[in-house]
């Protein structure tokens, strides 16, 4: 089973220079996606599932999409500074890393990976975890989708659901990013036993 975690970024820019020390300082906030890489790679080793992260760069001028299997992880994580520096090296090059990255629009995005996956979309306005049929949610692959440091825009949500997405809330609560990512893994792997 395929886990894809979609986290659009209108901030992160592919061809800027970015240190570690530009990051922790909160350059194009890369920490919120660094954080959420982290969790996912413990997540890997902890359940064996394949997980995914796409990361979509929405700013006007990117518009492309770099997709990292987390089994193509080079080196451990074992905090995060492991994870800014595995990241920073992703982002420098993502071809010369082995991963691909391409231009694409988000709603062409969305329509491929649509192909073989089923949409849960993690916004406050949805319906609780509880809510959903497990059985549907153990037909396919999955493709989560959540905002990084700032919710979607109006656009990208519309056709989120325009494919169909179905919108999960964990309460009126705001949470960060990489702790959505860890509730639903949690969720995920005790309903799959
Ligand atoms: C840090 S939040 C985004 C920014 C925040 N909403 C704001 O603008 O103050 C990261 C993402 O996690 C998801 N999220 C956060 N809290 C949630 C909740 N209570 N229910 C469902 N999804 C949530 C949403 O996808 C959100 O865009």
């Amino acid at each position: 089973m395929r886990l894809y975690f979609l986290l659009p970024s209108s901030t992160i820019r592919s061809e800027t220079k970015k240190t570690i020390k530009s990051i922790v300082g909160g350059q194009e906030r890369v920490d919120v996606i660094s954080r959420c890489l982290l969790n996912l790679y413990r997540w890997q080793k902890r359940t064996n599932q394949d997980f995914h992260l796409i990361l979509y760069l929405s700013n006007p001028n990117e518009l492309s999409a770099i997709y990292i299997p987390i089994s193509s992880i080079r080196n451990e994580l074992r905090s995060e500074l492991d994870s800014l520096r595995e990241l920073l090296a992703i982002l420098s090059n993502p071809k010369e890393y082995g991963l691909k990255f391409e231009k694409i629009f988000f709603k062409e995005l969305l329509k491929n990976l649509a192909k073989n996956s089923v949409f849960y979309y993690f916004t406050p306005e949805g319906k609780s975890l509880e809510e959903y049929d497990d059985t549907t949610i153990k037909e396919k692959s999955i493709c989560f989708v959540l905002g990084s440091q700032h919710d979607l825009p109006q656009k990208q949500e519309e056709e989120l659901f325009n494919i169909g997405a179905s919108p999960i809330s964990l309460g009126k609560r705001d949470y960060l990013a990489s702790h959505v990512i860890t509730i639903a893994c949690y969720y995920f792997s005790k309903s799959r036993g």
